[in-house]
């Protein structure tokens, strides 16, 4: 994994805004629900560090009433001219950025699994939390997403096809699929203090269009790198998608992690 090289800042931008639109309608409400639960409030100044299109963002500008610092290291689908918040091109493994700025909430999602040394970027966002603030770090555990129940046709073909595609992505670099659960851990190392880890997934089926077609887009993606490797072929991922597009499957998804932190 490159501490810089993003894998999807190459990817178009008709692609990367599907695949994050996905994320944001897929898990905003949850990480809504942790952001209260951690105390967000009128007043606190906020940083979201890999904002993406800037649904969190947006969320955090209402909840605070503040205008919200959105830094990403490619901030093509954040809006200069919207008011809520202020954008700043920053790559987050550079210890040198934001020097002095201090903040009451700090929110990272799918952001350290992609990254070559997330102790040292949890240093620095330790470094920038106010002495009563709190860090929302939101990562996920990829290896609970599966077909839900093993006794429906095709199920282990599906929960095989996504097995193989997830091992060929880490392989590649492209993220790690297990640093949720080692959130607290790595916290810890950061010299916070951890007061909530929870990891929550849910059922993807035919009752849930929106997230059951996040799902086939995100094994088309990681899919990709299994048949570059070798380990998958076309005609088992034609397969996989089939019985995902015509939603005759249940698929549990990807858990993500959120665990808050504040300085000791
Ligand atoms: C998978 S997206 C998640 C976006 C958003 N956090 C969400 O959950 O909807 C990861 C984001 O982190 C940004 N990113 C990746 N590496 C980064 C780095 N080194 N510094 C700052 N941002 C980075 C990417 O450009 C992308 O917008």
């Amino acid at each position: 994994m490159s501490a810089t090289d993003y894998f999807a800042a190459h990817a178009s931008s008709e692609q990367e805004q599907l695949r994050l639109q996905g994320l944001e309608l897929t898990w905003d409400p949850i990480t809504h629900r942790r952001l209260l639960a951690a105390g967000v409030g009128e007043g606190q100044r906020a940083l979201v560090v890999g904002a993406g299109r800037g649904s969190i963002t947006r969320l955090l500008a209402e909840l605070t009433g503040t205008r919200v610092v959105a830094a990403d290291v490619d901030p093509r689908f954040l809006d200069p001219a919207d008011p809520r918040y202020e954008i700043r091109r920053l790559d987050i493994t550079d210890p040198t950025v934001l020097p002095g700025e201090r903040f009451d909430v700090i929110h990272c999602r799918f952001l350290l699994m992609h990254l070559g040394d997330p102790l040292a970027v949890l240093r620095t966002l330790a470094r920038c939390l106010t002495p009563s603030g709190f860090l929302l770090v939101e990562e996920p555990n990829m290896h609970t997403w599966a077909a839900a129940d093993p006794s429906q046709p095709g199920a282990d073909l599906l929960s095989r096809v996504i097995s193989c595609a997830l091992q060929a992505t880490e392989a590649a670099g492209v993220w790690r699929n297990a640093i949720g659960p080692r959130l607290p851990s790595l916290l810890s190392q950061a010299g916070l203090r951890v007061s909530a880890c929870e990891g929550t997934c849910f059922l993807a089926d035919r009752s849930d269009p929106a997230r059951h077609a996040f799902a086939t887009q995100s094994l088309q993606l990681v899919a990709a790198n299994a048949i570059a490797a070798g380990s998958l072929t076309a005609p088992e991922l034609q397969a996989a998608l089939g019985l995902l597009r015509d939603q005759q499957i249940s698929v549990v998804s990807p858990t993500l992690f959120g665990a808050v932190a504040h300085r000791p």
